[in-house]
């Protein structure tokens, strides 16, 4: 089938594109800023997804089987320094995104975030369970996959993701690429020891995408994840030994939400999702800890210091 994928050159678009192309999908990518190479990418644009107009012309173009919208400002700090923009991306670009799929009667997938939820409850979160976002980013991923169901009902699919890891494009998103970053700069990983997540791998989510862009009968919410919740620390030191690395070149601080108050309300401090719905349904398996790491690979900013001895 044919697809427009928006975020293309992001973590989640970039394996979108690799997977799709696998099941042997023509993938049509946009791209914003990103300059490098993108496999699985067959046909590449460049455009300003704000730029509703253009937006709408692209899509029309293309008329694709499938619109899937992996193009987000996905760092809750970012969104935060500027909200009317990250607005424009997070919601009014899927929002118009699922009227075209409705006017094209093509599939449409978004992806929303486990910020949602609050986090305040240590059990798992059914994506039918009552919502309360408590930071900007949050609101506005939960404002995008209202307006999705709600322009496109009988062909929208909203999958809620948890932290992610991999590999990205710039090599700067993923959580072990963050990690490479303050070890290269000399500074410590500053993780808490007292935040639970449950983390998959953008490759493993782009998987559920293509399955659920040929599976066009599952419509509505959907929450999926990794298989294991565990503590932002320990998922830290996983990544470390993973790598090899001693604490000394590799050092992470452990640090509590009690020491950092503020920051702590707009932060959650359990985001265990109930994936079982949507797990009973595809083939794609939720990934074990030991499978997401076997994925990472040291990002290409970092190999020199790494293999340095
Ligand atoms: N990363 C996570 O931990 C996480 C967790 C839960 C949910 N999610 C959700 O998963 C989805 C994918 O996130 P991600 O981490 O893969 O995102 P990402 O790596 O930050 O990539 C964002 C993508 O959006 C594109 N983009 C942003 N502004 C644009 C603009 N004005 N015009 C054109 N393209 C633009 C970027 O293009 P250029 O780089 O080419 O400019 C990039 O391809 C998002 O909906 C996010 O909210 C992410």
């Amino acid at each position: 089938m044919k697809i427009f994928l928006t975020g293309a050159s992001g973590l989640v678009g970039a394996a979108f594109a690799r997977a799709a192309e696998r099941r042997g999908h023509h993938v049509v990518g946009i791209v914003g800023r990103f300059a490098g190479e993108l496999p699985g990418v067959a046909e590449r644009r460049s455009l300003d997804l704000a730029d509703e107009a253009a937006l709408t012309a692209a899509v029309l173009d293309v008329f694709p089987d499938a619109i899937v919208n992996c193009a987000a400002i996905s760092e809750p700090a970012v969104v935060d320094s500027d909200p009317a923009h990250s607005h424009a991306l997070n919601v009014v670009l899927p929002t118009t995104l699922a009227r075209l799929a409705h006017h094209l009667s093509a599939r449409c997938l978004h992806i929303s975030s486990e910020q949602a939820f609050d986090g305040a409850r240590p059990t798992p979160y059914a994506a039918g369970d009552a919502t309360s976002p408590i930071n900007l980013y949050g609101r506005q991923k939960l404002a995008s996959e209202q307006a999705v169901q709600a322009a496109a009902p009988a062909l929208a699919a909203t999958v809620r993701a948890p932290l992610l890891m991999g590999n990205s494009p710039g090599g700067k998103r993923s959580t072990h690429e963050r990690l490479f970053a303050d070890w290269m700069a000399g500074k410590p990983a500053q993780l808490y020891a007292d935040e639970f997540r449950q983390p998959c791998t953008g490759e493993n989510l782009a998987e559920v995408l293509v399955e659920l862009c040929e599976r066009r009968e599952l419509c509505g919410v959907f929450h999926w994840a990794g298989a294991e919740l565990l503590s932002r620390h320990a998922l830290g030191v996983a990544i470390r030994g993973h790598f090899k690395l001693p604490p000394e070149r590799a050092p992470i601080v452990a640090v509590t939400r009690a020491e950092r108050p503020e920051a702590a309300k707009n932060r959650q401090a359990c985001l265990a999702l109930d994936i079982s719905a949507l797990a009973g349904k595809l083939k794609t398996r939720p990934q074990t800890l030991p499978e997401q790491l076997a994925e990472l690979q040291v990002p290409p900013s970092a190999r020199a210091w790494y293999f340095a001895s």
